[in-house]
């Protein structure tokens, strides 16, 4: 067979073939949105995605900066602080300046809108939790939040009063507090 009959032969091939090729990619594509939705569900443990991709794991982890540089206020104010744009923009003026998540950053603080993070920490709404006892205590952040500096994405976690009370029994804490956590 000379080559032009070749293609022609598989051209035909394809055409008469239209319709299983066409619901064989059907059913390939159906699969991989199926297994998109699955994974990208609100259910996976993976955390819900955030307005930027960020890292803690690249930031807190691989570049070892400190918990404090961004949260600054845990130890200070009953709230630890989210990191305005600008402090990111401290470091990312310079560094990879021109990544399109970067471009996000600058977005938002040419528009001067705070980065809509979404929370991944709760408690229970009749309770009433702060940092900085806590913190004073010297508690370190991992015994709450786990690993951070290894993870990417932080995933969604409910604290439970049980948690709490352990630890408040074992360290000898107040559990009368409860009066005052129930405020
Ligand atoms: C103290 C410096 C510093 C600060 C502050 C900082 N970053 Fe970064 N960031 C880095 C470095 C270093 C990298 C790694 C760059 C590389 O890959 O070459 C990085 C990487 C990134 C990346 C690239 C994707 C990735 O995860 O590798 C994103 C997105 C990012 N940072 C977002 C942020 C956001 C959002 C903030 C503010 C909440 C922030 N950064 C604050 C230093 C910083
Ligand atoms: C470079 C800045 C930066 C550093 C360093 C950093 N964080 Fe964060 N942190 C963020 C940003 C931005 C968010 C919001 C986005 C997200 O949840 O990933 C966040 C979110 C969090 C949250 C979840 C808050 C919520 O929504 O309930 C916890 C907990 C937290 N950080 C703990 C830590 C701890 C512990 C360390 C040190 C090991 C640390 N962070 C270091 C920037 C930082
Ligand atoms: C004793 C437990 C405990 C320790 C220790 C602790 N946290 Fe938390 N953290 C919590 C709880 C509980 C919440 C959720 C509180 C809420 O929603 O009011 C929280 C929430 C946060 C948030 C989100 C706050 C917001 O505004 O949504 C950040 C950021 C955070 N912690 C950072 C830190 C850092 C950084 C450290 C260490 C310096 C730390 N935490 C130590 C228990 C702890
Ligand atoms: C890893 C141990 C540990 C965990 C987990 C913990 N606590 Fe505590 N907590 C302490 C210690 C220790 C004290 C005593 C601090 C002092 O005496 O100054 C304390 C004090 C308190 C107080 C009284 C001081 C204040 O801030 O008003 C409250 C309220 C409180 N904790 C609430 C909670 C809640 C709510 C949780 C769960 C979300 C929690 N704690 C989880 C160790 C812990």
């Amino acid at each position: 067979m000379d080559p032009t009959t070749r293609l022609k032969n598989t051209a035909t091939a394809v055409a008469n073939n239209r319709g299983p090729i066409f619901f064989t990619l059907l059913t390939i594509f159906l699969t991989l949105l199926f297994l998109y939705l699955f994974y990208a569900s609100p259910a996976a443990s993976v955390g819900p995605a955030q307005p930027i991709p960020f890292s803690h794991r690249v930031h807190a982890g691989a570049k070892a900066i400190a918990c404090e540089f961004c949260h600054p206020y845990a130890g200070r104010s009953n709230f630890p602080g989210m990191p305005p744009v600008e402090k990111c923009l401290y470091c990312h003026n310079h560094i990879i300046a021109n990544h399109p998540e970067i471009k996000k950053e600058h977005n938002y603080f040419d528009t001067n809108t705070p980065t809509p993070w979404v929370k991944v920490n709760y408690v229970p709404e009749h309770v009433f939790f702060k940092h900085i006892r806590h913190i004073k205590k010297d508690i370190q952040c991992a015994e709450c939040h786990g690993a951070v500096e290894t993870m990417d994405r932080l995933p969604r976690n409910n604290f439970l009063m049980g948690f709490c009370v352990d630890c408040h029994r074992q360290k000898k804490a107040n559990l009368g507090c409860w009066l005052g956590c129930h405020n």
